[in-house]
Order: C-alpha cells, then sequence, then structure tokens
C-alpha cells in the first residue's frame, strides 16, 4: 500500500483527516456540516465573503438549513469558513461543489469547476484526496481536473487521489439528506476510489462505488434526465387530457394506486431548480461531441420549457371568460421559487410567467413568504418584491395564478374575496374551492 494511501486511509479511520469543501451553497454548506458533525475538522472555502462572515456570526443563508444547526457546528470550533484559498494546502481531502450552469446558448458553463481545478492544482500537495460533486456531463474528471493535478508532476493513485461523487441533495425533505441518501463514488483508479469511499463512509450511511467517475457522473445525470422526462410527460399528458375535458390529477392519483411498474410525476407550470432543467443539456452537448442525439430529452425539454407560455395562454383565456384581456387586468402569481416551502428560486417558471404576463400588457405582482425580494438572476431582473400573504391582497387581484404550491397558501381564508384562480399545482381542489357547485373563485387548471 502506497505510503499516501496508507496514511489518508488511516486518518479517515480516526477522523484526523481535514475536509474542505469549496463552494458552500445548497450541496456544499449541509455536506460541510454533515462531516463536522461527524468529527472531522472542516475548512469551507466560497469566493463569496458574505458566506464566510454570515457562517462565523453563526447565520444560515439557506432556510431549510437551520440557524441552529450552523450555529452548533460552528461553536464547537472544529469548522471554520474561508476565502482564503491557500489554507486549502492543510486538507487533506477536497470536495468541489462549484455551480455548473448552461451559458447563454444552453452550452455546459465549465468556467467554475475550471477556477476551482486551478486552486486546488495551485497547491495540490502529496496525499491530497480531491473529489469533484458538481453534476456535469460523463468525462469531466479526467478531461478537466485529472490533466490539471498531473501537471503537477504528481502520479494518480499514489502521489494524490482523485474521484467524481454526485451530490444528490433534495432541498427540503424531510427524510432524505446527506446523511442517509446513498453515495455514488467512481475513481480514476483503484486507490482514488478506496479513499473516497473510505472518507464518505465514514459519514454516510452508504456507499455505492463504481467502476470510474463516468459511471458516476452518467448516474447522475440519468437521475435528472429521468425526472426531465416524466415530468414533461406528466405535462403533455396533462395538455392532452385538458382538450377532452379529463382532470390529469385525477388520472394520476388513480393511476399510482398499481402497485407495480408505476411511479407518480405531477404536472406543472415548468421545470426549475439549478439541477432539472439544466443538466440533461450537458448530456445532450456531450452527446453531439460523439455524434449521438439525445432526441428524447430534447424533446422532453421542449415540452417542459413550453409550459410557462401555456400557464399564459390559459389565464389570457380565463380571463376572456370574465370578459376581461389580459391587458390591463391585475394579476397576482403565487410563488416564486420553485418547489414548495423552500427558498430557492433559481431557473424558476414563475420568473416566465411573469414576464409572459407582462408582455402581454397585465400588471403583475407576486406573493412568496420565502422570497421577500425578486433577486436578479441569469436570465430576468424583475424588480418586484412580495406583496403581503393576505386575503386584502389577494382580493386586489383579477386573477391569481398558483405557480408554486407552498404551505402558506393552502388557506381557504385567503381566496375570499378572489374570482379567478390559474392552479398549475392542484392546489385548490384539496382545499374545496373550484369545481362545480363549490363556492369561492372560478378554478381553471393550466
Ligand atoms: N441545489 C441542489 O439541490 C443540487 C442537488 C444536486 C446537485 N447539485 C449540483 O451541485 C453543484 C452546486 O450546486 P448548489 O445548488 O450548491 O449551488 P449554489 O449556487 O447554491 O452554491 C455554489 C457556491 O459556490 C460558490 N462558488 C462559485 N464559484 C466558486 C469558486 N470558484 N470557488 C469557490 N466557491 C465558488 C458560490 O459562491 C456558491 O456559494 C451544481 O453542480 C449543482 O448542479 C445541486
Amino acid at each position: 500500500m502506497s505510503d499516501h494511501r496508507a496514511r489518508l486511509l488511516s486518518k479517515v479511520a480516526d477522523r484526523s483527516a481535514c475536509v474542505g469543501v469549496i463552494g458552500l451553497g445548497y450541496v456544499g454548506l449541509p455536506l460541510a456540516l454533515l462531516f463536522e458533525e461527524s468529527g472531522f475538522p472542516v475548512i469551507g472555502f466560497d469566493v463569496d465573503p458574505a458566506k464566510a462572515e454570515a457562517l462565523h456570526r453563526e447565520e444560515s443563508y439557506i432556510r431549510h438549513i437551520g440557524r441552529e444547526r450552523v450555529a452548533k457546528a460552528f461553536a464547537r470550533g472544529r469548522i471554520v469558513a474561508t476565502t482564503d484559498f491557500d489554507r486549502l494546502s492543510e486538507c487533506d481531502a477536497i470536495l468541489v461543489c462549484v455551480p455548473t450552469p448552461l451559458g447563454r446558448h444552453r452550452e455546459p458553463d465549465l468556467s467554475y469547476i475550471r477556477a476551482t481545478g486551478d486552486e486546488v492544482a495551485r497547491r495540490l500537495r502529496p496525499g491530497q484526496l480531491v473529489v469533484l460533486e458538481s453534476t456535469t456531463y460523463p468525462g469531466t474528471t479526467r478531461e478537466e481536473l485529472l490533466p490539471r493535478f498531473l501537471a503537477r508532476g504528481l502520479e494518480c493513485g499514489k502521489g494524490f487521489f482523485l474521484a467524481f461523487s454526485p451530490e444528490r441533495e433534495d432541498p427540503g425533505n424531510k427524510s432524505f439528506h446527506t446523511q442517509n441518501i446513498p453515495k455514488v463514488v467512481g475513481g480514476i483508479d483503484p486507490p482514488s476510489l478506496e479513499v473516497a469511499a473510505a472518507l464518505y463512509g465514514a459519514a454516510m450511511a452508504k456507499v455505492v462505488p463504481v467502476s470510474s467517475p463516468e459511471v458516476a457522473e452518467a448516474a447522475k445525470i440519468l437521475e435528472n434526465v429521468f425526472r426531465a422526462v416524466n415530468i414533461a410527460l406528466a405535462n403533455e399528458m396533462k395538455l392532452v387530457l385538458d382538450r377532452m375535458g379529463i382532470d390529469v390529477w385525477e388520472v394520476i392519483e388513480a393511476a399510482k394506486t398499481k402497485p407495480f411498474g408505476f411511479m407518480p410525476f405531477y404536472p406543472g407550470p415548468g421545470l426549475g431548480g439549478h439541477c432539472i432543467p439544466l443538466d440533461p443539456f450537458y448530456l445532450t452537448w456531450k452527446a453531439a461531441e460523439h455524434g449521438a442525439w439525445a432526441r428524447f430529452i430534447e424533446l422532453a425539454g421542449e415540452i417542459n420549457t413550453s409550459m410557462p407560455h401555456h400557464v399564459v395562454d390559459r389565464t389570457a383565456r380565463a380571463l376572456n371568460g370574465h370578459g376581461k384581456s389580459l391587458r390591463g387586468s391585475r394579476a397576482l402569481v403565487l410563488g416564486l421559487s420553485y418547489k414548495a416551502d423552500i427558498d430557492d428560486d433559481r431557473e424558476s417558471p414563475s420568473f416566465e410567467i411573469i414576464e409572459g404576463l407582462r408582455a402581454a400588457g397585465a400588471e403583475v405582482a407576486y406573493c412568496d413568504p420565502y422570497i421577500p425580494m425578486a433577486r436578479p438572476g441569469r436570465e430576468h431582473d424583475l424588480r418586484l418584491s412580495s406583496v403581503p400573504c393576505t386575503p386584502e391582497e389577494f382580493g386586489r387581484h383579477d386573477v391569481l395564478v398558483v405557480s408554486t404550491a407552498h404551505s402558506d397558501f393552502k388557506d381557504k381564508a385567503l381566496y375570499a374575496g378572489v374570482n379567478l384562480v390559474v392552479d398549475t399545482r392542484n392546489l385548490m381542489a384539496p382545499l374545496g374551492l373550484g369545481g362545480p357547485g363549490r363556492p369561492g373563485p372560478e378554478v381553471v387548471r393550466a
């Protein structure tokens, strides 16, 4: 056994290995906290000084990661957060959790991975393990990181270790979190796999070793493509059944009683979040390099990205039924985050819906108790802040468009003065609102 490998395995076993986490966002922060809670010394790195400062004030800037958890960890003194990348040399393991967005033409933007690769390579010292966790196309670890580290004159598997292990975080999920979601790991070589698997095994319930980083990279993309394609199918079923006057939500409830061979996915206003809308395009882009066309994935993308336009059209038709046009109407969009009860608004379809309604001449406001102000994003700058979540505010609008099913919106009293709701999430029916003979606003499914 090489000296470095034996030393690293022993430091993992007695939890003296220093774990560095680069990128303290939705993925990196819980990962850093988990290693600290498992007894390891941890250094969190981020280019954003505000994050390190907030953590040292024992504050959490991610709502579902409570302040209490951050405060407890930082009070123990085993974890620090910093912008000083020279401290990378103190780390025995470095876990990379930086963003992997798309560029303007829906091409992978690997600039964050490359910048981080350069920072790590500059300070790479013998015996370090580096694991990429950011979602990306198969081949990234080998093509982007490995050459940068080899250029330092160290041999992979002996002088340093390199692996890919996809993050499978589902923010806000009450049952599954970083510790109990099985961790897929693929090493560049067997020693890299061994040390990476040992590290994760010391903090997580189950490690799933695979034969290469490419398998691990592709597994993560498959998981996200699976969701994107099935959500597209649910959205297509919604459009088809809507024309036929059949309630897609009731159909799904009936179909999901089948105890095998069916898994429910639900329609909505379009895809949101950092993963599902973006990751499939990482694969299609790379596939083209190999002369392969991922038509199924492209089709799913086409259906899903058209959903916000469908919602805007449906809203126009619904208002028309009330003798009003979108132009000049007051519309209130409920929910800016991409899924219920979290504060993440990245890639949220609500932005497209708001801009579509505005483009048609409506006066648009939004209500989201999780997002008091709409932050300017990669493509949108709404310059709006949330209106209060009250019956008075809801009653001031000609139409409400439900885009996110936040629990806060599940209060029947909120809709007492509302005339018309366009519901993309089936929020109204369980409240007993809408439908023939029911009291309250007219509810139109979209
Ligand atoms: N959010 C999720 O639910 C989720 C789930 C699974 C996988 N992922 C993947 O994990 C990766 C990270 O996603 P996220 O949601 O945590 O993103 P995020 O934007 O919440 O966090 C990324 C962090 O990295 C920091 N950063 C940017 N450039 C940096 C650099 N050069 N050096 C150090 N820090 C840098 C940012 O300031 C930010 O704090 C992405 O590849 C994403 O696809 C995300």
